[in-house]
């Protein structure tokens, strides 16, 4: 914390101090040797004759405000709260959280590191295993991928037998660990514009088998052999390496809307998994990796 932001915690709390302090004198003051209940009132008068005493609070409930201040006096001493001192407890909400993750970490390593014995294929026999895989997949993947892990326009569907960057055990790992970042440039201008992109658009859903303007298609196939050959192969099936789809199946990351088609050629897609290394064990990678092919293998 800065000095400013230390001296404004500080004055808060030492102005609440006093403030606390000057309403408890000021309402002892008015303790009265007058018999409760009698004579005083505040004035105000409802319903004809309802009528307010002004009585002064009860000893015993001054006293316990007075015991939160010698309380808080004690807190301020053993805990961060007064802007300028640490406590002597030298307790801190970072620290603490810290040391229940590190805690809760030593518990699951053991539950994990039995996994790192097992094989592929054993792991997907496992139902804990399984269990594991499916609580990890929805703590920290279905936000994207779903909770049914279908995906949805921009994220890849799971279950599927459709890889865009390989469905391997060696390349699930390396997405999950690594991250992805699918780029595919934009070609409208190299295509001449709004006309190039349309006949592409055709000739892309010729190779998927949709319908489409044959004679567009044709027009775009010869462009289809100058601008994207190279990543999406000479039959559209696509590259696991680059990442580029395959363009003769019926799955489609953006949808198969002429709409979309021409929005991706027209300019292009930018699309990234995130890293996981750095937040999930090895093992954990591991015990997800087995659950995404398990997902797949489901479908079959
Ligand atoms: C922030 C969103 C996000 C999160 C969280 C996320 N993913 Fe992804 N994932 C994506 C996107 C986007 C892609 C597609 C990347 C691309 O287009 O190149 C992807 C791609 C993948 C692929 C490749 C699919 C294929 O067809 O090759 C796998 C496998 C995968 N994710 C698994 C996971 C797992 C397991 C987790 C949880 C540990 C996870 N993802 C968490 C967004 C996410
Ligand atoms: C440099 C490599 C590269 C080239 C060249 C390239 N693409 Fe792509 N393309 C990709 C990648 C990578 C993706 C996936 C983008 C993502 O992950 O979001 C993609 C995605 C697509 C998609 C979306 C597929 C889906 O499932 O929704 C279409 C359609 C497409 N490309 C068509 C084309 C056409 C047509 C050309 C030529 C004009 C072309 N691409 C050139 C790499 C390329």
């Amino acid at each position: 914390m800065s000095l400013g932001w230390q001296l404004y915690v500080f004055i808060i709390v030492l102005g609440t101090f006093i403030a606390n302090f000057l309403l408890l004198r000021w309402s002892s003051k008015f303790r009265t040797d007058e018999k409760l209940g009698e004579g005083n009132t505040t004035g105000h008068r409802w319903d004809g004759d309802l009528e307010e005493y002004n009585n002064p609070l009860p000893r015993w409930w001054l006293n316990l405000f007075q015991l939160t201040v010698i309380f808080s006096i004690g807190y301020l001493v053993l805990y961060p709260g007064s802007g300028i001192y640490e406590g002597t407890l030298d307790w801190s909400q970072a620290q603490q959280y810290e040391q229940q993750v590190a805690e809760e970490e030593a518990r699951y390593a053991a539950v994990f590191a039995g996994y790192t014995e097992q094989d592929f294929d054993q792991l997907q026999q496992d139902p804990d295993a399984m269990t594991a895989g499916l609580n990890l997949f929805g703590n920290h993947c279905a936000q994207c991928h779903g909770s049914d892990a279908r995906g949805a326009i921009g994220f890849p569907n799971l279950t599927d037998q459709d890889w865009q960057w390989g469905g391997d055990v060696a390349q699930i790992t390396a997405t999950i660990s690594n991250g992805r970042n699918g780029v595919m440039p934009g070609w409208g201008a190299a295509l001449g514009g709004e006309q190039g992109v349309t006949a592409m658009a055709h000739y892309v859903r010729s190779l998927g088998g949709l319908e489409h303007d044959a004679d567009l298609a044709t027009a775009g196939q010869a462009q289809y052999g100058l601008f994207c050959i190279a990543c999406h192969g000479p039959d559209g099936s696509g590259n696991v390496i680059l990442g580029a789809p395959n363009l003769t199946d019926d799955i489609w990351l953006y949808g198969n809307s002429m709409d979309s088609l021409k929005l991706t050629i027209d300019q292009g897609r930018n699309n990234s998994m995130p890293a996981f290394s750095g937040t999930l064990s090895e093992d954990k990678i591991k015990v997800l990796t087995a659950y995404v092919k398990q997902l797949s293998a489901d479908q079959q």
